[in-house]
């Protein structure tokens, strides 16, 4: 019964909705030029009009909901809405206009939202890439956008989505999780945050390895913190998370092609210029193409202290990751070699996993060291009691 009353409530919102945008465009209300007030007041009146003509029987609490929704609807996001208001939500991900999930502390679960169909949810992405002068059609499926407020979007439509549009959410928290946090939820202990400190203050060439949403930029914010505060530090990612609070950085984002198809600025293509701008030391957001050349190669070259944060579920693993990277971005040289250059470049893997009941936990911290007979030898730090890792 539940599905037939939201089936119901869905076509009342859409039909509501043509109402409403007709209802404004007679009244000569532009959305995007006026007062905030005036608008919601006028959608609200719209609304009761509309459901009083129809003599559609809601209870207030019904009305009032509807007439939130349209304002959602008609001025922000829609169903997104209430989403990416709700600040113990993280993520937000949309399979199609009958499937979103959110994540909250961690773990995933079905939101009571929905789009009416198909054509809904490609007009709130839309609507999202607008502003940007970004477009989402046949010739370019699948974008990567920000919302106004720094979230991270991702949106793919049919064909290449099977399921209908889908869209990926990773909220912007400007208020990344503090030291005394992470410790207090079990992240990671007192002992670990001081082995990590004394890395960055030491000037250690440092890379976080995690799987996706582990919270990888936000322990490379965090360890950013120790920095000496007269260091000039450059920043390089795709869409700016980082917030520092030392008074000498310089952000810099990469940029996708424009809808040409032209005008791409990589990653790599800031590391180098990143180097000509005399910087003590390089945050790079994450490594995941060709750039790991050139990031190795500074961290080589005067600019240690670098940071970067990598996708692996384990130290091994980011080790075997950088070494594909190399070898799939043209870097010859000999597994010897390469090994080497890991070995001389690279200080410290501080390992990032999430434990099934969805905590996340710093597993290890691992130290890399040159030998003689090794490219490098690995020495663990810290390993966190469940340690569990690759
Ligand atoms: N130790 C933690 N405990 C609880 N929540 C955390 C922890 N670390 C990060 N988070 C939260 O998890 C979310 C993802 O964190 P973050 O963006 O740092 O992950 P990430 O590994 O960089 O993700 P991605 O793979 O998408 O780049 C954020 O909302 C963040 O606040
Ligand atoms: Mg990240």
């Amino acid at each position: 019964m539940a599905g037939r009353i939201d089936e119901e409530y869905q076509q009342l919102k859409a039909h509501t909705h043509q109402r409403v945008v007709d209802k404004l465009d007679e009244d000569g209300i532009e959305v995007a030029k006026s007062n905030r007030n005036r608008i919601n007041d006028a959608i609200t009146r719209a609304v009761h009009q509309h459901i009083a003509e129809r003599r559609i029987p809601l209870s207030t609490q019904d009305l009032s909901q509807l007439a939130r929704d349209m304002i959602d609807e008609v001025t922000g996001f829609g169903p997104l809405e209430p989403l990416l208001r709700d600040s113990r939500i993280n993520d937000v991900l949309v399979n199609g206009p009958e499937n979103v999930f959110v994540e909250i502390s961690g773990v995933l679960q079905r939101a009571q939202a929905r789009f009416v169909d198909d054509a809904h949810v490609v007009r709130v992405i839309r609507r999202i890439l607008a502003p940007l002068g970004r477009r989402l059609d046949e010739a370019s499926p699948m974008v990567d956008a920000r919302l106004p407020d720094g979230s991270r979007v991702n949106a793919i439509i049919p064909p290449l989505a099977l399921d209908g549009p889908s869209i990926s959410i990773r909220k912007f928290n400007r208020h990344h999780l503090s030291a005394e946090e992470l410790i207090r939820s079990g992240s990671m202990t007192e002992e670990c945050l001081q082995v990590m400190i004394n890395a960055v203050q030491s000037r250690r060439n440092i890379l976080v390895s995690g799987g996706t949403g582990t919270g990888k930029t936000t322990m490379l914010n965090l360890i950013s913190q120790y920095i000496p505060g007269n260091e000039r530090i450059l920043t390089i990612e795709d869409s700016a998370e980082l917030v520092l609070n030392h008074q000498h950085v310089v952000r810099l984002e990469t940029r996708p092609a424009n809808t040409e198809g032209k005008g791409r600025i990589s990653a790599r293509e800031l590391v180098v210029n990143a180097l000509r701008m005399r910087p003590d030391r390089i945050i790079l957001g994450e490594v995941r193409s060709s750039e790991i050349i050139e990031l190795l190669q500074a961290m080589n070259t005067g600019h240690e202290g670098s940071m970067s944060t990598i996708h692996a579920n384990g130290t091994r693993d980011a080790l075997v990751r950088i070494e594909t990277l190399l070898a799939v971005s043209g870097y010859e040289a000999s597994e010897q070699a390469i090994g080497r250059l890991i070995g001389s470049a690279l200080d410290m893997i501080i390992q990032l996993v999430r434990l099934p009941d969805g905590r996340r936990q710093v597993s290890e911290v691992v130290a890399l060291t040159p030998t003689e007979n090794e490219a490098y030898h690995l020495e663990y730090l810290y390993r966190s009691k469940e340690g569990v890792s690759a």
